[in-house]
C-alpha cells in the first residue's frame, strides 16, 4: 500500500524561492499515491504558466489542475510566510502543511513525514516519548568489542511512527547505518552505560525500549591495540545494567513503558515473563529465529499487555508494523486513564 493512497492534497503553487521545489514537491506527493490538486496562485505565472503545469499534468502521475474549492485532506504551500498566510485564510477548513525553518532542507528529508504528521491528527500531540534502537556495542580494547546484529530498524521505525503521531521524540540510538526520522531528535550511544545515562536523563511520558542492549561485557577494556600472540584468550564477562528494569523500578518511571523481546522460541511465555517481572505496561514480541527479524525491512510482532491481551501484527513492512504498534500503545495508554 503506498503512503498517501486515499489522501488528496492540494498544493499551492505559490512564489518564485520554491519553483523548482514546487515541481520536486508535485513529483513526490503523487508518487507517494495521493492525489495531488496543483493550485496556481496569481504571480505564480512568472515562473510556473501553462508549458510548466502541462509537463506536470503530463507525466502519467495522480495530478490535476485544482479550483480553490477542490476537496482535498490537506493543504502544501511553500514559498514565504505571506503566501502560506494568504492560502491558509482562502482554505482555513484544511490543515497546512508547513515546510520546516531554514527552508533550505531539501524536501525528501521532510514532506511525507510532514504530510502524514498533518494527516494523523496528532493524537500523541504534547507527549513526550523516548524511543531507544539498535545494538549496544562493548568494547574489551580499542579497536575490538562484543555487540549483534540489530540494525535499529524496528526502533527507528517506531520513533518515526510516534512523531507522525504528533509526539516530541528522543531517539536514544546505538551504532547503525541509519538516518535519523525527520523531526526526532537522535542522541548517539555506544555501550549499555552510555544508554542508561542516556535514558535515565529526564522524564518521558512513553518509552519504547527497541534496542538490543548487551547483556554482557567485558570486565576490562584494555587500553591501546591488543597485540595477538600464540595463545588463547580468555574474556572474563559481567552483566550490563538492565536499563528497562531500572528506569521501571525509578521516579523516572514513564506513564507507559513498554518493552521488546527477541526470542527464538517460547515466544508468548518469554514475554509475558518479561513483562511481568519489569512491571511493564506492554511488550512487542518477535522471532529471531530462523532468519528472523534482525536486519529485515519486514517484521512480524505479538504484542501483549498488562491486562492479559494480546493483538499480532505482520508480517508487513517494519513502517506499517510501527504504525500499529503505536496504535496499540495509545489504546494502552487510553486503558490506564
Ligand atoms: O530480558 P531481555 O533482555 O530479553 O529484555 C528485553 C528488553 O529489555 C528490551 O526492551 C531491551 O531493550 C531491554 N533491555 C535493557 N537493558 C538490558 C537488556 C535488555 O533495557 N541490559
Amino acid at each position: 500500500m503506498s503512503l498517501l493512497s486515499r489522501h488528496s492534497l492540494l498544493l499551492v503553487i505559490a512564489d518564485e524561492p520554491a519553483a523548482s521545489e514546487t515541481v520536486a514537491i508535485a513529483r513526490l506527493l503523487a508518487a507517494a499515491g495521493a492525489r495531488v490538486g496543483l493550485l496556481e496562485a496569481p504571480g505564480a505565472a512568472r515562473w510556473f504558466g501553462p508549458a510548466a503545469m502541462e509537463q506536470l499534468l503530463g507525466e502519467g502521475l495522480s495530478m490535476e489542475r485544482a479550483s480553490e474549492t477542490w476537496p482535498a485532506h490537506a493543504m502544501v504551500v511553500l514559498g514565504g510566510r505571506e503566501a502560506r498566510e494568504a492560502w491558509q485564510s482562502h482554505r482555513s477548513d484544511l490543515p497546512l502543511v508547513q515546510p520546516p525553518e531554514p527552508n533550505n532542507v531539501p524536501a525528501t528529508r521532510w514532506l511525507l513525514s510532514a504530510v502524514l504528521r498533518t494527516l494523523s491528527g496528532r493524537p500523541w500531540q504534547s507527549r513526550r516519548l523516548l524511543v531507544t534502537a539498535g545494538p549496544t556495542v562493548e568494547h574489551f580494547d580499542a579497536v575490538r568489542f562484543l555487540s549483534n546484529p540489530s540494525s535499529g530498524k524496528m526502533g527507528y521505525a517506531v520513533a518515526e511512527a510516534a512523531w507522525i503521531a504528533g509526539a516530541e521524540v528522543t531517539l536514544v540510538s546505538g551504532p547503525t547505518a541509519l538516518e535519523a526520522p525527520w523531526g526526532v531528535r537522535r542522541v548517539d550511544v555506544t555501550s549499555a552505560a552510555e544508554m542508561r545515562e542516556a535514558v535515565l536523563a529526564e522524564r518521558h511520558d512513553v518509552v519504547f525500549m527497541a534496542a538490543a542492549v548487551s547483556d554482557y561485557r567485558p570486565v576490562e577494556r584494555r587500553v591501546g591495540k591488543v597485540k595477538k600472540g600464540l595463545g588463547t584468550w580468555t574474556l572474563e564477562m559481567e552483566r550490563t545494567p538492565d536499563i528497562l528494569a531500572e528506569l521501571s523500578a525509578s521516579v523516572l518511571r514513564p506513564e507507559l513503558l513498554i518493552g521488546f523481546a527477541a526470542e527464538t522460541h517460547d515466544i508468548e511465555r518469554y514475554a509475558r515473563e518479561k513483562l511481568r517481572a519489569k512491571s511493564l505496561d506492554g511488550i512487542v514480541a518477535n522471532d529471531v529465529g530462523a532468519g528472523g527479524a534482525f536486519g529485515s525491512d519486514s517484521n512480524c510482532v505479538q504484542c501483549y499487555d498488562g491486562a492479559g491481551g494480546a493483538v499480532s501484527f505482520g508480517p508487513a513492512a517494519k513502517q506499517e508494523i510501527a504504525a500499529a504498534i503505536v496504535a496499540w500503545a495509545d489504546g494502552c495508554l487510553a486503558r490506564k486513564q
